[in-house]
């Protein structure tokens, strides 16, 4: 053993406290106490590995001191002296204080430093393991921060190729997280749908923007590509464990209630529910934000025709938790996701992202593009 232990010693008779110092004062450092409140005054003070106390004490046992020393010092080894065969305290001593060793009195001195040398040697090796939990513990925190770096990195690469989509993206996270809590979901549930809806266009990053900007309807062959972004989008967020449950539903975002969606044509309550959420959140917000193709139609519509396709493209349940979150209008809710919203469960916030200013930067580029054909065609 490399380093100098410090032992506690407790017992009311001064003779003992001597004894046990003259057997094991050479190799530790001791620390004396009389009493059991002596004892844990002194334990609060030190670092203490191991703790030696007599049974029969005034006042407070060495059961008892046991016991209340494991507040102050759980991971303290203990060894019970004990001068009579009392069952009772053993058991007592085993089930309450964690006891390491009892020791009949009297004892011999060889036996009991062999006994404290391989207590602190289990204490020791109690402490390595613990440290090794620790540092695993924090490895496990830096990748989960790294993985939680990579996804803001893919929703900034996503930013930055259309805006508007990026702020859909954040705008869809939050109304999702508010339908989830709306329908009484966990909080672990409504990170994963607050990721889930984050990452559920990712896979745009891989469609050209000629399919992701075109102002009029796509022809089935630019359908088809766009139709592969929830598959994209999960292929992108891979195998990490834990981003397992937003992968899926950012894979199935496109079923439908009645099995008319795609990829995979699922139904009803095959679709994951975070997937149904993150559905009507997309198809509210498609609705009322400006689209290449199409301006908002406004909230009062949009509200109509989710009630409307409630059944066919999307889960009921969920349609009536959005009616809920949605009730105060438009400027409500959108109050509610952008400067009211605080719940975020991974501190993802997009801050960058103006929820409000989004839809007007495609808008401005396809003036841009539109100006540039005009001189080119000069
Ligand atoms: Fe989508």
């Amino acid at each position: 053993m490399s380093r100098r232990h410090q032992i506690l010693i407790v017992d009311d008779e001064v003779a003992n406290l001597r004894l046990l110092r003259r057997v094991l004062g050479k190799d530790y450092e001791i620390l004396e106490a009389t009493s059991g409140q002596e004892g844990l005054d002194l334990l609060k003070q030190n670092k203490v590995s191991l703790i030696i106390t007599d049974q029969r004490m005034p006042a407070m046992t060495g059961v008892q001191l046991l016991e209340q020393s494991l507040p102050v010092n759980p991971d303290a080894m203990k060894i019970l002296l004990t001068g009579y065969t009392d069952v009772q305290a053993l058991i007592d001593a085993i089930n309450a204080g964690h006891v390491y060793k009892y020791i009949p009195k009297p004892w011999d001195a060889d036996e009991l430093k062999l006994t404290v040398r391989r207590a602190l040697e289990t204490f020791e090796l109690k402490e390595h393991n613990i440290k090794l939990i620790e540092e695993l513990r924090s490895a496990m925190s830096e990748l989960e921060e790294l993985s939680m770096g990579t996804i803001r990195a893919l929703a900034d690469a996503l930013d930055a190729k259309c805006d508007y989509t990026a702020g859909h993206s954040l705008r869809v996270s939050r109304i999702a997280c508010l339908i989830g809590r709306t329908l009484g979901l966990q909080d672990t549930e409504l990170r994963d749908i607050e990721l889930g809806g984050i990452l559920h266009d990712i896979g745009k990053i891989g469609v050209p923007e000629s399919i992701l900007w075109k102002p009029s309807q796509l022809t089935s062959e630019e359908r088809e590509i766009m139709r592969k972004h929830p598959s994209i989008s999960a292929q992108i967020i891979g195998e990490l464990r834990g981003l397992r449950r937003a992968r899926e539903y950012v894979k199935h975002h496109h079923e439908y209630y009645d099995g008319s969606g795609y990829p995979d044509g699922l139904k009803g309550d095959d679709i994951p529910l975070g997937a149904r959420i993150i559905l009507v959140s997309d198809a509210y917000d498609a609705m009322t934000t400006d689209r290449p193709y199409r301006i908002a139609i406004g909230h009062d519509r949009a509200v109509k025709e989710l009630s409307e396709m409630a059944g066919t493209q999307f889960d009921p349940n969920v349609v009536n938790a959005l009616l809920q979150i949605a009730e105060g209008g438009a400027d409500a809710l959108n109050r509610r996701i952008t400067t009211d919203f605080d719940e975020t469960f991974l501190g993802l916030g997009v801050t960058s992202v103006d929820a409000r200013a989004t839809g007007k930067h495609f808008q401005a580029e396809l003036d841009r593009k539109a100006r540039l054909m005009a001189t080119e065609s000069q």
